[in-house]
């Protein structure tokens, strides 16, 4: 009789409903008809409690003690084939060291397998989608309803690795090679392990440090761990290993990053998490996100270090390993809503990180957000795909975020290293201020509620052109700055009037320093105050300006600029995502949809483009 072949599912989430079958039919025909045959590989007594156990404990010590031996010869098999399996339980993690070309053995008992389910926990409020507003009060549960009765979740995490050997191999192209996770539900494989048919066992391998694998069973299971032969490589490994049939201990998300990039300067970063809920900020779903404590976490570790590689997607490496993990005081979380859509999001502020360096971002989750370890369902952590991000080289920008009237700037500003942040961002903030209570005395004065004084469209009033301003107006005054020795042709730069931070000063009779566009900045108080020294902006996005043109009244007399001046003064949006223009609530890889880009370009199609009242021999 042929047997369809077991493929390894290779660290996927989820071993197939057919691998789940196959499993269920070779355990029944090796049971019956083939039986005789299985017998006659393993030399199994009938009864492996009674005749297998003092045996079984010594093999288990004789494989600890000389490493690696664990027989394939198949005279032997019948003596030593028959190591002492540790018992999992429901929930509880097991911490193993293993060395290099060793197999260990555990099994999740029947009694186990067959429990009741564990009562499900509260969980995270809801995840509110756009689609979805009828549940925007309810509760859902961070892992789905079963679908089945006795599904046994295994998962593994690889915690630490053995260390290269060698100093002529570089570290980062060699990772550390996986461990392999062996599955059997059979009795006639009570030791899964290298070597063995795969009609016998499913094989899993802990990819950059994660295996996942569920599947029905009614009876013992049986988990081997094997570390591969390594020459390359020496020392042991630290594994998690965990059984569940609540749900997985362990998870990862390879589908989404969940993580975005908002900006950096030299030292710090900021990066967000998807919106947790589209949900309008007067539904209690709202309020409950933006009163949660922070539920995810974030680590971040420079690409170029060896430490996490090959265990990237392990959260237990990443808690020990990780350059920037929680516990080390350099990650500080919030929930915001600031950005897109103005929905909850949790916000990280990244600090003692390298200039000019790239890391990796990895948003992960502590156990269950609220709980971890030993009896909590998803008690090990999650966590996402890694994404990256770039610090800043020069250190006259500087991040600033959360600010009282600009509460929608997140991006780094020209600064001086001189001046600490909080007074940074006060000066900055009450500047826009100032310039805004100058408006809205302005707009008092003009009855813009009447429908007739908005040109370009009946829908909209006082309120709207007040926030365009106060977007075009933060957006202008406070600007995005980026590393001058940066030469990505968005940038402008500007006030190369002024000496570099190091004292050294453009010859004048460069092309900067005789262009006013460039020689000063818009905003005078950033030259005669903050005094960053030459620095380069990127651009406001036009949208900006004619969002702003649109929404307010022409009694206002707003007006764009054309030709040079527009391009000197305002940027435009990538399709790709790239910031290559400054909008309130950008971050990287957001705005990469077709349809947005679209938005944004027709308004070109109804507008001019114009120079502005209020201010516009400042900014153009
Ligand atoms: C490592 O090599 C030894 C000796 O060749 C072998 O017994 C053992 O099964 C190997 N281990 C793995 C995980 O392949
Ligand atoms: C996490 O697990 C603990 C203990 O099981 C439970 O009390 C808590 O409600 C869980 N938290 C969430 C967010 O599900
Ligand atoms: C690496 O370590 C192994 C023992 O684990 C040793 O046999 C081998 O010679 C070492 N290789 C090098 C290049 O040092
Ligand atoms: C919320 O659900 C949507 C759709 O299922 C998903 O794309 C998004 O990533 C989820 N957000 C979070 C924070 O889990
Ligand atoms: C880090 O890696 C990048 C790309 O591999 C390389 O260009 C850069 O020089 C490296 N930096 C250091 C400090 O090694
Ligand atoms: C996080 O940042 C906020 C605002 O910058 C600050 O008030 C708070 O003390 C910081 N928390 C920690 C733990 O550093
Ligand atoms: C959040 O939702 C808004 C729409 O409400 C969308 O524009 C934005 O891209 C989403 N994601 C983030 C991280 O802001
Ligand atoms: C910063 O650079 C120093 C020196 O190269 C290095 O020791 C340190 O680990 C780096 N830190 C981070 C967070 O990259
Ligand atoms: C960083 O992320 C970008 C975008 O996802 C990707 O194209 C690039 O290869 C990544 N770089 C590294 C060093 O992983
Ligand atoms: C606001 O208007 C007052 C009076 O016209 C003027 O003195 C002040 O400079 C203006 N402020 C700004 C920031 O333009
Ligand atoms: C505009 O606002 C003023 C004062 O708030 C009010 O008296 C007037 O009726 C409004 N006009 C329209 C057309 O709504
Ligand atoms: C001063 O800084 C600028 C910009 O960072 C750089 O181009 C220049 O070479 C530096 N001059 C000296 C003497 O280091």
């Amino acid at each position: 009789m042929q047997f369809p072949k077991l493929t390894p599912l290779q660290s996927r989430f989820a071993a197939t409903l057919a691998a789940t079958i196959l499993l269920v039919i070779l355990y029944y025909v090796l049971f019956t008809d083939l039986g005789s045959f299985a017998y006659a590989l393993e030399i199994r007594p009938v009864d492996p409690k009674v005749a297998d156990y003092p045996l079984l404990i010594e093999g288990r010590k004789a494989a600890h003690d000389d490493d690696g031996d664990d027989g394939t010869i198949p005279g032997k098999i019948a003596a030593r084939d028959t190591p002492a399996p540790q018992a999992l339980v429901n929930n509880q993690f097991k911490q193993s060291n293993i060395n290099l070309g060793e197999t260990q053995y555990w099994t999740f008992p029947k009694s186990a397998v067959t429990a009741p389910r564990s009562a499900t926990p509260t969980g995270l409020p809801a995840n509110v989608t756009a689609t979805d507003p009828s549940s925007a009060s309810g509760v859902v549960m961070n892992h789905e309803l079963k679908k089945r009765e006795n599904t046994v979740y295994i998962s593994l995490n690889t915690c630490l690795g053995p260390s290269l050997n060698s100093t002529n191999v570089d570290p980062l192209s060699a990772a550390i090679p996986p461990l392999t996770v062996y599955i059997s539900t059979s009795e006639n494989n009570k030791a899964p392990g290298p070597g063995k048919s795969s009609d016998e066992q499913a094989e899993y391998i802990a990819e950059q440090g994660y295996m996942g694998a569920s599947f029905s069973a009614e009876s013992d299971v049986y988990v081997s761990v094997a570390a591969p032969n390594s020459t390359l490589f020496s020392g042991v490994y630290n594994y998690d290993l965990a059984a569940s049939i609540d749900a997985y201990f362990h998870s990862v998300d390879d589908d989404t990053t969940n993580l975005y990039f908002v900006d950096s300067d030299t030292t710090s970063a900021l990066l967000i998490t998807d919106n947790v809920t589209q949900s309008s900020p007067d539904s209690p779903n709202y309020q409950q996100w933006m009163n949660i404590t922070p539920p995810y976490t974030m680590f971040a570790h420079n690409i170029n270090n060896s430490a996490i590689f090959g265990l990237e997607r392990s959260y237990c490496a990443l808690s020990l390993s990780a350059q920037i993990r929680p516990g080390n005081n350099a990650i500080n979380t919030s929930m915001t809503s600031r950005g897109l859509g103005n929905k909850p999001k949790e916000q990280f502020k990244i600090t003692y990180l390298n200039s000019s360096s790239t890391y990796y971002g990895i948003l992960g989750m502590y156990g269950n957000s609220t709980a971890s370890g030993i009896d909590v369902i998803g008690g090990g952590g999650k966590v996402w795909r890694a994404m990256n991000f770039t610090t800043k080289a020069d250190s006259n920008c500087a991040l600033l975020y959360n600010l009282d009237f600009c509460s929608q700037v997140a991006y780094a500003v020209p600064s001086n290293p001189s001046i600490d942040l909080t007074t940074l961002a006060h000066m900055y903030d009450s500047n826009a201020q100032s310039y805004y209570q100058n408006f809205t005395n302005s707009l008092s004065l003009i009855p813009c509620n009447t429908s007739s004084i908005s040109m370009y469209s009946l829908a909209v009033g006082c309120p709207d052109c007040a926030s365009a301003y106060k977007q075009w107006l933060c957006a202008v005054t406070i600007p995005r700055c980026y590393d001058y020795s940066s030469n990505f042709s968005f940038l402008q730069p500007r006030n190369a009037g002024q000496a570099f931070l190091n004292g050294t000063t453009l010859p004048a009779d460069d092309p900067l320093v005789l262009s006013p566009v460039t020689n000063a900045s818009r905003n005078p108080l950033i030259d005669s105050q903050i005094k960053p020294g030459p620095y380069k902006e990127i651009l406001p996005c036009h949208d900006l300006c004619n969002d702003l043109v649109r929404t307010c009244p022409s009694a206002l007399g707003f007006q764009c600029p054309t030709g040079q001046y527009l391009n000197d003064s305002y940027g435009y949006r990538a399709s790709n995502g790239d910031i290559t223009c400054s909008y309130l609530g950008a971050a990287y890889y957001l705005n990469s949809s077709p349809m947005k880009l679209a938005a944004n370009f027709s308004f070109e199609i109804f507008l001019g483009f114009c120079v502005l009242w209020l201010a516009s021999s400042l900014f153009y």
